[in-house]
């Protein structure tokens, strides 16, 4: 016993030593630190620290004011699962531009009701991301290792590069006392989620879901 786990021990010590040498190999994370989408508008992320990638999945919920569809109320906003998309996006940069839209694709299709069924390519599931009774955006990343949370306000937004997809976002830490391990994400590669142009009189204080999909990168 002791013959074999001493020596684990000294390579463990050993590789602990050694990180950040050329031949370690880098996490998924680490590899797309210099890869996330951007655009004009949105600051930059170079002061930050990439910890995850999720793909986000599931509803915009919107509610009717009388006049148009807006996500000021309680039950508003996002309800969506997060999945864990790093090592994919990793091994595969060029699907960061196409999994968010082709997730929702997939989706339409088969016409899931409440959230994307963890679909091809299949995803560890993340964590979801939703807006908490104070209507803040929260991202809860209660399956990451260690688990992470991000409780956020939106400090910019920018419209999409593709019609019919909701807003590109930099979110940060709204320093609620809430997030553990995250100072910001970035909300990219968006696709669905718009609510249509107006809503009437009669559909006032009725709720909408607009099934969506986009990319969600979390930096501390
Ligand atoms: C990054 O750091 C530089 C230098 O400290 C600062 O001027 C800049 O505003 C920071 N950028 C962001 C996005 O925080
Ligand atoms: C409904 O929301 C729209 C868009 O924010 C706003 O322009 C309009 O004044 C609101 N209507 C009412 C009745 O609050
Ligand atoms: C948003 O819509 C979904 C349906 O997609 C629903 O299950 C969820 O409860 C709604 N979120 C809130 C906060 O009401
Ligand atoms: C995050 O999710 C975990 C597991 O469901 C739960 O125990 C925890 O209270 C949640 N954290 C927040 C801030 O909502
Ligand atoms: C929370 O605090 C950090 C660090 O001081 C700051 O960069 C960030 O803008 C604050 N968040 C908000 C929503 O003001």
């Amino acid at each position: 016993m002791g013959a074999i786990f001493y020596p684990l021990l000294a390579i463990s010590a050993l590789l602990s030593g050694v990180s950040g040498l050329p031949y370690q190999k880098q996490s998924p994370a680490q590899q797309l630190q210099s890869k996330q989408p951007t655009l004009d508008g949105l600051p930059s992320n170079s002061n930050l620290t990439l910890q995850h990638v999720g793909l986000g999945a599931g509803t915009q919920n919107y509610t009717c004011n009388g006049t148009a569809w807006v996500q000021t109320g309680a039950g508003d906003g996002a309800f969506a699962t997060l999945y864990d998309a790093a090592s994919l996006l990793a091994a595969s940069t060029t699907s960061i531009s196409s999994l968010p839209s082709g997730r929702l694709a997939q989706y339409k299709r088969v016409k899931e009701c409440q959230e994307l069924a963890n679909l091809l390519p299949q995803l560890s599931i993340l964590g979801n991301h939703y807006f908490d009774a104070n209507n803040r955006a929260t991202f809860n990343l209660s399956q990451a290792n260690p688990p992470l949370v991000l409780s956020a306000a939106k400090l910019d937004s920018v419209q999409a590069p593709v019609a019919d997809a909701i807003s590109w976002l930099y979110l940060v830490d709204a320093n609620d006392s809430i997030s553990r391990g995250l100072k910001a994400v970035y909300r990219v590669e968006t696709a669905g989620g718009v609510a249509p142009s107006s809503c009437t009189s009669a559909q006032m204080g009725s709720s909408t879901f607009i099934p969506y999909a986009a990319e969600y990168w979390f930096y501390d």
